[in-house]
């Protein structure tokens, strides 16, 4: 084996991130430490990056716990990617107290404590940072407001949600892009207000997401809707025609108000254009919900 420097170690580690294989990233970091060499940021900031992706919080403790021996202050990347590790883990209280201590955040720093009390659905405690941000002088960018939507929409919260996407554009001068779009229609049509959703498909000024007719259309099955399924499906085929969630969502909903036949009418045109389930699974993941096919009344799942 050749004489292996810090370069080298780090490289075998990215290797290994990029694979996301956590363990064997973890464990080359061990070796190189054990062979006298001192970690750099830089690999501590690699493998809490796939910490946090593949929320694997035991590993990502032991780096922090390695951060504290070294003795170290670590820099900026390694403190965020730190927060960000133990916000996708749902580690919210440590999240805080590495925020609190530290000296210098940047705009990504504020992002990261936000998204994770808004991906845990701590609204209360996102929008209070948010403001905390805002108060100490930190200008927001288009991933906070990503950040505080999508948290408002999954959590009810429409009217705290549109109040936001007013503020965003008035008080900070961020022009919603489609992402922001996408949050307000799912927080819309979440909340049964589909009309309103759909007037904002309607006025935005881009061509919505196939992502954005999706939701409209788990909207319409929430709330049994099917005349405005079908319009909503039928532009969503167009944008996505070979995706198999779609179909099966609009044939729940068919089955969901009885109509048979029109259940068997979508299995047929899966069939006839070859569009196929996924294989053995009878159950298909369509965003954050599990949608099952319906067995029996005449659909049969293949
Ligand atoms: C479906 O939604 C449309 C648009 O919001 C509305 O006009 C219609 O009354 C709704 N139909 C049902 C059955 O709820």
């Amino acid at each position: 084996m050749p004489e292996r420097n810090v370069v080298t170690w780090n490289s075998l580690i990215a290797g290994f991130v990029k694979k996301d294989q956590v363990f064997e990233a973890f464990e080359t970091f061990r070796r190189m430490q054990n062979a006298g060499l001192k970690f750099s940021w830089v690999s501590l900031t690699t493998i809490l990056v796939v910490c946090a992706r593949l929320t694997a919080l035991y590993f990502g403790r032991e780096i922090h716990a390695q951060i504290v021996k070294s003795g170290n202050s670590p820099d900026l990347p390694v403190l965020n990617s730190l927060l960000d590790m133990y916000g996708k883990c749902g580690e919210l209280e440590y999240c805080r107290r590495v925020f609190d201590g530290m000296i210098y955040k940047d705009l990504t720093s504020w992002n990261t404590v936000i998204n994770g009390y808004a991906i845990n659905g701590y609204m209360a405690a996102a929008m209070e940072a948010f403001e905390e941000m805002v108060a100490a002088g930190i200008r927001p960018d288009e991933v906070t407001f990503v950040s505080l939507l999508s948290g408002c929409s999954h959590a009810g919260m429409t009217v705290e949600g549109q109040l936001l996407f007013d503020r965003m554009q008035a008080e900070f001068g961020i022009v919603p892009n489609l992402e922001h779009y996408a949050c307000l229609v799912d927080m819309l049509g979440r909340a049964g207000k589909i009309e309103e959703a759909m007037q904002v498909v309607k006025r935005m000024p881009m061509n919505p997401s196939g992502s954005i007719w999706g939701s409209l259309l788990n909207s319409c099955r929430m709330y049994g809707n099917v005349s405005l399924a079908e319009l909503v499906a039928k532009q969503l085929f167009m944008i996505e025609p070979n995706n198999p969630g779609n179909y099966v969502l609009l044939s729940n909903i068919y089955a969901n108000a009885g109509m048979w036949d029109k259940v068997d009418l979508v299995r047929e045109f899966m069939e006839k254009r070859g569009i196929k389930k996924e294989a053995g699974c009878s159950w298909i993941h369509i965003k954050d919900k599990i949608h099952g096919f319906v067995a029996g009344g005449g659909f049969r799942v293949s």
